[in-house]
């Protein structure tokens, strides 16, 4: 037997496992097959593996002889790998078994099995933990005998301990120890019934944690698929299903989240070929054992369907979102998935940093997640610089988002500047689930590669106010945004200072203006763009485009130096606010009708001008009554179109004021 990994998620592996009959892939669902009355062909609904009981061959003698002779193999009529028992469940439930240890090994061996099981002993939960250790040694020694009696059966060694995760910790350490080559955790199957899915956590959790990865674990008796998520995400490989026919036989119905009375339903779960071909009714309708094999057949399939897609879910990188869903499903799954981020620590270590698929936070247990564990052990280690700035969170990546409300510089090179120039300050976004993230740091997985609702939940605020007091431990000077303050409640100390970001729409009004009194004179950006200017941007480059007093434009930012190309409205403005003759060209009567048309100024018309003006400026054209007549850019300076009486002086844009 041999296994391997292929992809790994949070603690869940996807791996091949190889058999003399054949290779399977993990996590995978055996079906459980009774040797002696089987009915579903288990094989055509996608089983790539099954499980039976050996103990049950055994004990019967017609099915004995067979499987001595044809093997496991034959008397079940399924050529891929067969995973055996050893009628341990018998001894649990009936208190005592017609076979000994030895002679259930041997057994298995010579009628063939792929994976063979010893006579470990079932100790139920809550019972004293004298008895749960003394059924431990039981099971430890069977679990050595086993190992000197087989020649070359693969074993199956269980792991037991009853609810006591140190005893399932010291089980799985002796049997770590020992030469077997698949794990199964025992004894779960009383907890399940009984909902209690926060100590399965723990005793899986203890148990895991001390097997050798390199080993199949097997979750034994698990067959709802409401659990399959979560335990591949604890580790688990393999888990067998009796669960499929048990459930059809009492009407029953397997969904991943939940189970639902045939009686009780009024329309058909799923879109396997039963639910597609049959409503409740027709179910009810039928005889019992059909109804059975249907409703069977149907398990199966939506429990396959699970595995497919836990399978999936890990190579994407997305098991842990399924795993949270799957835990919405019942209250008491809740508890599991609330338990489960209490191992975040250890899962971390397995779990792959960088995944395909984003992290989505799905309520306040995303926040104990292994990776947001993982990134607070990180950043709070990393060296601190002098000071430290915090800002509000804004769209991802956040640096290139930011610079708008930093208000220290212009444009897009402004945070990139303070990143790497000599000011040793640390800037920082403080989001939700992550806390604290260097803006150094904004594009490395997850920080970026993260999704969380709009409306913050209690949880996250509190454990993000933790994660900020926790991180300025380390900074002496500390700046941090106003909104953050208000948003996190966060306690203002003597050695933060609060500072408000320049918004985005002062800052661009800001710019603007500063252009036009560059452009033209000081004051001209007041009088061209008052407070409610509105401002259309560049939806590719993000740069400032267009100019509007609602819905009349008053200036256009030339895209290709940074100038303000004037529209009408800006033109009526600068010709109202500048003095005369400032910014004008003055025609004569002669030329006026043209220059109201939009036609081209041509020199010899010029009367009077701005001695001031150079070659390519917006300027006015008006008459000598300084009335507005049109306006464009000069072709020549203020001298020279005075001076010559050929050629053309200025370029109209518009006319017909
Ligand atoms: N089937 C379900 N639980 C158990 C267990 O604890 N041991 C064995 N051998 N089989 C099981
Ligand atoms: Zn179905």
């Amino acid at each position: 037997m041999n296994f391997e990994i292929k992809y790994k998620d949070a603690r869940a592996r996807l791996g091949i496992l190889t058999t003399s009959h054949g290779k399977i892939r993990t996590p995978a669902l055996m079906p459980v097959v009774h040797p002696g009355r089987q009915t579903l062909p288990v094989k055509e609904h996608g089983a790539e593996i099954v499980i039976t009981n050996a103990y049950l061959i055994y004990k019967n003698e017609e099915l004995r002889e067979r499987a001595l002779q044809e093997g496991v193999h034959g008397l079940l009529d399924f050529s891929g790998p067969i995973v055996t028992d050893s009628g341990s469940f018998q001894l649990s439930t009936y208190g005592e078994v017609e076979v000994s240890n030895p002679e259930i090994i041997k057994f298995q061996e010579a009628i063939g099995t792929d994976i063979g099981t010893s006579l470990d002993l079932p100790t139920p939960p809550d019972v004293t933990k004298k008895r749960a250790e003394r059924d431990l040694e039981v099971t430890l020694e069977r679990a050595r005998e086993a190992l000197e009696v087989r020649e070359n059966l693969t074993l199956n060694s269980v792991v037991q301990g009853s609810t006591y995760p140190d005893l399932r910790e010291r089980c799985a350490q002796e049997l770590a120890s020992m030469d077997f080559e698949v794990h199964p955790i025992g004894a779960v199957v009383p907890l399940m019934e009984s909902y209690r899915y926060r100590e399965l956590v723990e005793v899986v959790m203890a148990s895991v944690e001390h097997l050798p990865d390199s080993r199949p674990r097997h979750l034994m008796g698990a067959g709802h698929p409401m659990v399959f998520a979560l335990a591949v995400a604890m580790g688990c490989d393999l888990f067998d299903s009796a669960a499929y026919i048990l459930y059809a036989q009492d009407d029953r119905l397997l969904m991943p989240d939940g189970t639902h009375k045939l009686e009780n339903l009024v329309e058909m779960p799923c879109s396997c070929e039963v639910c597609r071909t049959y409503t409740p009714q027709d179910l009810i309708n039928k005889k019992k054992e059909e109804r059975t094999l249907l409703l069977a057949q149907h398990n199966l399939a939506i429990s396959f369907a699970e595995i497919r897609q836990i399978r999936q879910a890990i190579v994407e990188g997305s098991l842990w979102e399924l795993v949270e869903q799957r835990c919405r499903a019942h209250p008491y799954l809740l508890d599991a998935l609330r338990k489960l981020v209490t191992y975040s620590p250890q899962i971390e270590k397995y779990d792959p940093p960088y995944k395909k698929s984003a992290f989505f936070y799905s309520g306040s247990e995303s926040l104990n997640r292994p990776e947001v564990h993982r990134h607070w052990e990180k950043v709070r280690n990393l060296p601190r610089k002098e000071a430290v700035l915090l800002l509000p969170p804004v769209t991802k990546p956040y640096s290139q988002n930011l610079h708008p409300y930093l208000g220290i510089a212009y444009g897009r090179g402004a945070c990139e500047g303070m990143l790497t120039g000599k000011l040793d300050l640390q800037l920082a976004v403080v989001d939700v689930p992550f806390g604290v993230i260097p803006l150094e740091l904004d594009q490395v997985y997850p920080l970026a590669q993260n999704e969380t609702p709009t409306i913050m939940d209690t949880e996250a605020r509190l454990q993000v106010k933790r994660m900020v007091e926790e991180y300025l431990e380390g900074y002496a000077t500390v700046l941090v945004a106003s909104s953050l303050v208000k948003r996190y409640e966060l306690d203002i100390t003597e050695q933060v200072t609060v500072v408000d970001p320049i918004s985005m729409d002062t800052h661009d009004l800001k710019r603007v203006r500063m252009i036009a009194d560059y452009q033209f004179q000081p004051g001209a950006g007041e009088a061209l763009f008052d407070d409610q200017v509105r401002v259309v941007k560049s939806r590719k480059t993000g740069k400032i485009r267009h100019l509007y007093q609602g819905e009349d434009l008053i200036a256009t930012l030339r895209a290709s130096d940074g100038v303000l190309v004037l529209a009408v409205l800006g033109a009526r403005k600068l010709h109202q606010h500048l003095p005369y003759p400032v910014n004008r060209v003055v025609v004569n009567e002669e030329a006026e009708p043209f220059a109201r048309e939009g036609k081209s100024i041509f020199a010899k018309f010029v009367i009077n001008c701005d001695i001031d003006i150079r070659a390519q400026e917006e300027v006015l054209i008006v008459n000598s009554e300084d009335e507005l007549l049109a306006f464009g850019k000069s072709l020549l300076n203020g001298r020279e179109i005075t001076d010559f009486k050929t050629g053309q002086a200025v370029k109209t844009r518009k006319g017909g004021f």
